[in-house]
């Protein structure tokens, strides 16, 4: 039998592409051999202590991972190297170092959104990262103050009908205000969304989302694409895609006197060159990874000053002194409200949105002393570290904003708190979601008193991707004055 040059030339190929991929698993094996954790059981390695568990219980045996006295820890997923980890230092290299600015498809391909900014890699997510930055500069937010101060007057006058009544969800309020907010500021979309179908598809996806994403076996697409799962994801993101078809016609249809760096702007900018596929991906992300987060971290603080009677107390006193009874509202008065921004970086301390956080290793890179493989998969604990009695000290779990003051902070792990994440990929809209949630606060506080029959020690949290707290957010309102 005679072999001819291409035969050749193939067989050779084979045998490189086998040998290299031989030397890789065996270098995967031999650094992971040396970091500590969990082995697992051959081929499966962790996955079947996961199979059969509620999303909350998934998510407090990741995080279990990291509650060690080790800097990392490994555990396998399969053929899937993963190393968890709750240590500030280790979270900071990670997030500020080039070999670890992709995000693991295991974790983020369940958003629909891949070649959005959250889940997006390379240089795809480079070009949309550097065009969509000038939608979030101090000068546009300056500018969308006013958008945030209408939007939270409608709220405070829809809450009227919850004066003296039951306590009530303020979630449901401040969520569709965060939405409408952003719709009209940065996408030119001026429907009222309190009651739309827009708000209740988001609502019905969240917890879908959050079930895909942590079935290590959906990673596998054909058997998602079997799911009755994917069925049902299928059907609501198909209704939210018309939603994003109404923005973009509206926005098509009139779009005269808007910022011309406004998301929708940039995004329907033939100059920038999204097609439609990065265009709808990057709407998603926004509604779901802005909205979502700042409509909880915004919940989440709603409820400690319902809880915490005495901080209220002195919110409300700072806005009366600095704020009085302006009803014009400017990015300078915000910037000058210390308590009030130590009320909100608390409550994001306790309920960071992003609880856990997943990257993967582009290159091998050394992680707490530790060389970690290319292709690992790492999951940071942000909630471990920012309740960790190792960096806050030994009150740790309560709520108490004065930790913030710049005295205290002095004895505070300098990367021990990062609730936007941090590095280059860090969140795009810090400035954005501070800005709103301290306008919201000072329409709302200044119309209302609010209490809570909630315990702070009772509250328990979920994952629906981001964590929220279980027993909701309920509140009483009463007029002020
Ligand atoms: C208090 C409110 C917010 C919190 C706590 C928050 C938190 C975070 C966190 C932790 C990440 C990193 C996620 C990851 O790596 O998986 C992130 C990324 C992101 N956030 Fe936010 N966020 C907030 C508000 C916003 C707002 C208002 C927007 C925009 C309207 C926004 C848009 C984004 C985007 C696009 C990313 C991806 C950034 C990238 O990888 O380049 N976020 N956010």
């Amino acid at each position: 039998m005679s072999l001819n040059i291409f035969d050749v030339v193939n067989k050779i190929k084979s045998k490189v592409y086998k040998q290299i991929t031989r030397w890789k698993r065996r270098r995967l094996h031999e650094l992971a051999n040396k970091i500590p954790g969990f082995r697992g059981l051959p081929f499966i390695g962790e996955i079947h202590k996961f199979s059969n568990l509620q999303l909350m219980d998934y998510t407090k045996k990741l995080m279990s991972y990291c509650e060690n006295d080790n800097k990392i820890t490994k555990a396998w997923f399969g053929p899937l190297l993963v190393i968890l980890t709750e240590n500030a230092d280790c979270i900071h290299t990670i997030l500020n170092s080039s070999h670890s600015l992709h995000k693991p498809s295991l974790f983020y391909n369940a958003f629909y959104m891949d070649r959005g900014l959250l889940a997006g890699n390379g240089e795809e997510y480079d070009r949309h990262r550097k065009i969509l930055n000038k939608s979030f500069t101090v000068k546009l937010v300056q500018k969308l103050v006013p958008t945030f101060n209408e939007k939270s007057k409608t709220c405070v006058e829809k809450l009227k009908k919850n004066l003296n009544c039951d306590e009530f969800d303020a979630f449901e309020y401040v969520g569709t205000c965060t939405l409408e907010s952003f719709s009209t500021g940065q996408l030119n979309y001026h429907e009222d969304l309190y009651d739309s179908n827009f708000m209740k598809y988001i609502d019905l996806t969240r917890p879908l989302i959050m079930k895909r994403m942590f079935s290590p076996w959906y990673n596998f697409k054909p058997l998602y694409k079997l799911s009755s799962l994917c069925k049902k994801l299928d059907e609501y993101f198909k209704i939210l895609m018309e939603n994003i078809e109404n923005i973009k016609k509206s926005h098509f249809e009139s779009s005269e006197g808007i910022h011309k760096d406004i998301v929708i702007n940039l995004l329907m900018d033939k100059n920038n060159n999204f097609s439609e596929e990065e265009l709808k991906d990057e709407l998603i992300t926004f509604i779901f990874a802005g909205h979502e987060a700042t409509a909880i971290s915004l919940s989440s603080a709603v409820l400690m000053l319902a809880i915490h009677q005495d901080v209220q107390k002195r919110v409300i006193d700072e806005i009366n002194e600095i704020v009085g009874s302006t009803e014009e509202i400017d990015y300078e008065l915000l910037s000058n409200l210390p308590y009030m921004e130590m009320v909100i970086k608390e409550s994001l301390r306790l309920f960071p949105a992003g609880g856990i956080l997943g990257r993967q290793t582009t290159d091998e890179m050394e992680i707490g002393g530790y060389k970690v493989p290319k292709g690992t998969a790492l999951i940071l604990s942000i909630f471990g570290m920012q309740r960790s009695a190792k960096y806050w000290g030994y009150d740790a779990h309560l709520f108490r904003p004065e930790r913030f003051e710049s005295e205290n902070l002095k004895n505070v792990h300098p990367f021990a708190f990062e609730p936007f994440s941090g590095g280059k990929r860090v969140c795009i809209g810090i400035k954005y979601a501070m800005a709103f949630m301290k306008t919201f606060l000072i329409n709302f506080l200044r119309a209302y008193k609010i209490s809570s029959t909630l315990k702070f020690e009772d509250l328990t949290l979920d994952m629906v991707p981001t964590l929220i707290i279980s027993q909701k957010y309920m509140i009483k309102i009463e007029n002020r004055t």
